[in-house]
């Protein structure tokens, strides 16, 4: 299928940007789903002629959404986000997700921790058992010592790939850090390991998100589902 064309990743991306309030301050996730959810908001605000403000969690969606009149403000300019919508790669029955595919974990995380409610769109392919399975845990690292960084990935027990372009060139992140790609074969407790992996010196922060999702929204080809998550499981230390 054309990823241009995928009915229900729109109806997911359609679903978050419904959530919408006038007034609100909204973070802007990254990646196609947020790409498209962006494109129906910018919709809505003309209208409904609605009124709000945006933190963009990377360069590309900021560009997205100053092309669509969506009015911008940095993170520290506000004190803090109504709402935040964003795609994910993976998301198991804990509501535990694997995000950064598209190499924007960091800013995900750190708007994701600044906002009151967080909205997760899927389609539903992306809900797993297990996390870690299908998917690597892309970690944000530093530049400096990158080799260093990824030998104590591997002594966690992990298999790792620094991610490149075709050109062999690093892959960089907009903060202008560098992506390395994990493997762990036991992947039981998502909170502990990245917990462990955040005490590494290098790591900026990893693609594994725990107590980061409020509500669920999940396309299959016939049918949405909403679900209202109740926080019984891990909360994000960043909300405690
Ligand atoms: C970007 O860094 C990611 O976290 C995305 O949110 C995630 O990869 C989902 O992307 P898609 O919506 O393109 O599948």
């Amino acid at each position: 299928m054309n990823s241009n064309s995928d009915p229900a990743k729109d109806r997911a991306a359609r679903a978050g940007a419904d959530r919408v309030r006038d007034g609100m301050i909204v973070g802007l996730g990254s990646g196609s789903t947020a790409a498209r959810m962006v494109r129906h908001l910018a919709r809505r605000l003309a209208d409904e002629r609605l009124s709000i403000v945006a933190v963009a969690t990377s360069k590309a969606t900021a560009d997205l959404a100053r092309s669509l009149g969506i009015t911008l403000r940095e993170l520290d300019e506000v004190e803090r986000l109504d709402i935040s919508l964003d795609g994910a790669d993976e998301i198991d029955p804990q509501f535990r997700m694997i995000k950064g595919r598209g190499g924007a974990l960091l800013r995900e995380k750190v708007v994701a921790c600044a906002s009151s409610h967080r909205v997760t769109m899927i389609t539903a392919e992306k809900r797993v058992e297990r996390l870690g399975r299908g998917m690597p845990i892309p970690v944000e690292v530093s530049n400096f010592g990158l080799a260093h960084t990824e030998r104590h990935i591997r002594e966690l027990g992990g298999t790792t790939a620094v991610r490149r372009s075709s050109d062999g060139s690093l892959v960089l992140t907009d903060g202008g850090n560098a992506l390395i790609d994990c493997h762990f074969p036991d992947l039981d407790d998502p909170a502990a390991l990245d917990a462990r992996l955040q005490c590494l010196a290098g790591v900026l922060d990893t693609g594994l998100f725990v107590g980061l999702c409020d509500v669920l929204i999940v396309a299959r080809p016939d049918d949405i589902e909403i679900v209202e998550v109740t926080r019984a499981g891990a909360t994000h230390p960043n909300n405690q």
